[in-house]
């Protein structure tokens, strides 16, 4: 404890000090905002919880905020730039925080990969499709397409499918086309993703130019996408159909939803995983304690202010989306583009919103990926100070004071990742590395109220240890909802790191 807090106060040498309570609850609400609200609000409604997907919204908050006040008594004890990793390191020791600080990788740099894949996506989207599929797709990824006259030729079920003159057919739908109209389907493969590597870029330079420069920038694009949420709010409040909203849960007898997720409270609980990963990120705010002015005050408020506004808005916004549209509808009509479908089809005349939506998400998503890159470039920064990985990921540039080979390498990774490796693959091990953070630093805090009582706590979380046990359960039991394929991938990735922690870190750690 003495030797982090040492660390934590030296300011002369280390990361600098530049962020206020105001830029901290900004970079929550930066890393928050992004495809959970946009694309998996509609996605819960039609698949499980209806328009009671707003109390699922609930039901995923409180399981945040334990965590949450957890997350907030440690950033204002060990205000360090390591976060979950530096909490374990203190209370349970080198391995279990390499282990963590290896989970967190999922969390941030896959999350980071995952959210630039969906950001090239939207970019494609509002330009009206001009990039080449080759060029904005993975390798591991094709499309099978006829334009023009020849979509004439095919039979009128499959041809009424056409849009803007471009007919898109599945592999199954291709195999059973006779061989004439085979000829006329063109297979465009993936190269490589360009635009995610570009949005990547800019905002590895900018990371590397300043934390100050980059929370300026976070600043303004939270302020488009809160504003353009309010708007859709205030606008879409008076073309909510009441009617939309009843009955609130889904009923048994809805076809398709006789599953126990998938209806009624069932289905509240079930839509909250899935919104679940709209809440991540409000812990990647700890990783900037170390630059924050004066994290005993200002890290509890960015941690659990953040969650706050939030929640606030994903509780209006998706009492509106699913007012205004019915739920049925989002899982027919492109669950990806449910914002702007509600509002082109009932909300005649606001059509510029539709695209203020569209603008809001390439926002959106531009703030995740900052936030999630700083972050993981912050626990790397503490894993390498403790010398469990190479210097290169604590040096820091000679002016800017920033970890800006860390940067650059993660650059590297995470592009890599982004332009070769498909979306799907990713986004629940995102909530993975997420869920498993929260259970070990709801359970650092309990034990370190046993290890370390007289440590001061500028912050501490109420009803210990209630809220750090009822922290553990519920992120675990997400845990366990969590698919075989996606807990299969995150174990083979915590062999790879017990590995390199055998092989390389445990021989180089200061510790030893
Ligand atoms: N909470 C972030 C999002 O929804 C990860 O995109």
């Amino acid at each position: 404890m003495e030797t982090l807090l040492k660390q934590a106060g030296d300011s002369e040498k280390g990361l600098k000090r530049t962020l206020g309570a105001v830029s901290l609850v900004a970079l929550g609400i930066g890393a928050i905002i992004g495809a959970g609200l946009f694309v998996r609000t509609a996605a819960a409604s039609a698949e499980a919880a209806g328009p009671a997907v707003t109390v699922s919204f609930i039901v995923a908050a409180v399981g945040c905020v334990f965590a949450g006040l957890c997350y907030a008594e440690f950033a204002a004890m060990i205000p360090i730039a390591g976060s979950a990793y530096t909490y374990a390191y203190a209370t349970l020791g080198e391995l279990v925080a390499w282990i963590i600080g290896w989970a967190l990788v999922m969390e941030y740099a896959l999350g980071a990969a995952t959210v630039s894949i969906a950001w090239s996506e939207y970019l494609n989207k509002l330009i009206g499709g001009g990039i080449p599929y080759e060029w904005s797709h993975s390798p591991f990824e094709h499309v099978n397409m006829v334009v023009g006259d020849a979509i004439s030729r095919f039979p009128v079920d499959i041809a009424h499918l056409a849009k803007n003159n471009v007919l898109l057919l599945s592999d199954d739908q291709l195999k059973l086309l006779t061989t004439d109209l085979h000829s006329l389907v063109i297979t465009h493969s993936g190269i490589v993703n360009l635009p995610a590597l570009l949005i990547l870029a800019l905002l590895s330079a900018l990371l590397i130019k300043g934390t100050e420069e980059s929370a300026v920038v976070n600043g303004i694009i939270v302020f488009i996408k809160v504003a353009i949420v309010l708007v859709f709010i205030a606008v879409g409040w008076h073309f909510i159909n009441p009617a939309n909203h009843t009955p609130y849960m889904i009923p048994e007898d809805a076809p398709g939803h006789s599953g126990f997720f998938k209806h009624g409270w069932g289905g509240v609980l079930g839509g909250a995983a899935i919104v679940f990963f709209a809440f991540i990120g409000f812990d990647a705010v700890s990783t900037a304690a170390q630059e924050a002015k004066n994290p005993k005050r200002d890290m509890p408020i960015g941690i659990l202010g953040s969650l706050a506004v939030c929640t606030i808005l994903y509780i209006l916004f998706s009492h509106v989306l699913t007012g205004v549209a019915n739920w049925k509808e989002f899982a027919a009509q492109g669950k990806e583009a449910s914002v702007a479908y509600a509002i082109s089809t009932y909300m005649s005349g606001y059509g510029w919103l539709a695209t203020a939506v569209t603008i809001a998400i390439l926002a959106g998503f531009s703030s995740v990926i900052l936030v999630m890159l700083l972050g993981q470039s912050r626990v790397f920064y503490s894993m390498a100070n403790d010398g469990l990985l190479p210097k290169v990921f604590s040096d820091l540039h000679p002016k800017f004071r920033t970890p800006y080979k860390s940067n650059m390498i993660l650059f590297v990774f995470v592009g890599a990742f982004a332009a070769f490796i498909p979306g799907s693959v990713a986004g629940d091990l995102t909530s993975f590395g997420t869920l498993f953070a929260f259970v070990v630093v709801s359970a650092g805090v309990w034990i370190m109220r046993k290890s370390n009582p007289e440590v001061e706590r500028p912050f501490r979380a109420p009803l210990v240890p209630v809220v750090p046990i009822l922290g553990i359960l519920i992120c675990t039991g997400m845990i366990i909802a969590l698919d075989i394929q996606t807990l299969t991938a995150a174990f083979v990735w915590m062999i790879i790191g017990l590995v390199v922690y055998f092989g390389y870190s445990r021989k180089n750690s200061k510790l030893q």
